[in-house]
């Protein structure tokens, strides 16, 4: 289950974060900014990966970052139970882009510590990390 993503892996998830953040809906800050998700294989598919891309409105805080975008597409493609492996976030700007506060909480939801996250440094390199350094403290409901 935790076993490190192949090369191949690695560069299906940032070639299809790419290809959503064409699709970007960014007319106010013009940061274009795709994410994909890496699914474990569960009973209703076998390590799909699904992207989104980040979709602005003009009352802003009604901004869907890219990361949350392709979270909601998973759940919708493949159901309530999807778990993530791993996140891919890229930009078409050259900019740095790691995920939000937000979008750690999200990926948590249907993550855990050990869920790689993938991002552009400022310097263009890509950094690979976990949920865990991002988001050392995550909220979580006690079961009920
Ligand atoms: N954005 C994302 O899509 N993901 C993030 O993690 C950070 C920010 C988007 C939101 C907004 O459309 C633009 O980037 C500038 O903040």
């Amino acid at each position: 289950m935790s076993s490190r993503l192949t090369p191949d892996q690695i560069a299906d998830l940032h070639q299809r974060a790419s290809e959503a953040a064409e699709n970007s809906y960014s007319p106010y800050s013009h940061f274009r900014v795709g994410a994909a998700v890496l699914l474990h294989p569960d009973e209703k598919q076998d390590g799909a990966i699904v992207a989104g891309t980040n979709v602005e409105n003009a009352s802003y805080r009604l901004t869907s970052c890219a990361e949350q975008a392709a979270i909601a597409a998973a759940v919708t493609l493949h159901g309530p139970a999807i778990r993530i492996r791993a996140v891919a976030v890229v930009n078409l700007n050259g900019a740095a882009c790691m995920p939000c506060g937000a979008c750690r909480q999200t990926i948590l939801e249907f993550g855990g510590p050990e869920t790689s996250v993938f991002y552009p440094s400022g310097s263009g390199e890509m950094v690979s990390t976990t949920l865990g350094a991002l988001l050392p403290a995550g909220f979580r409901l006690e079961p009920q």
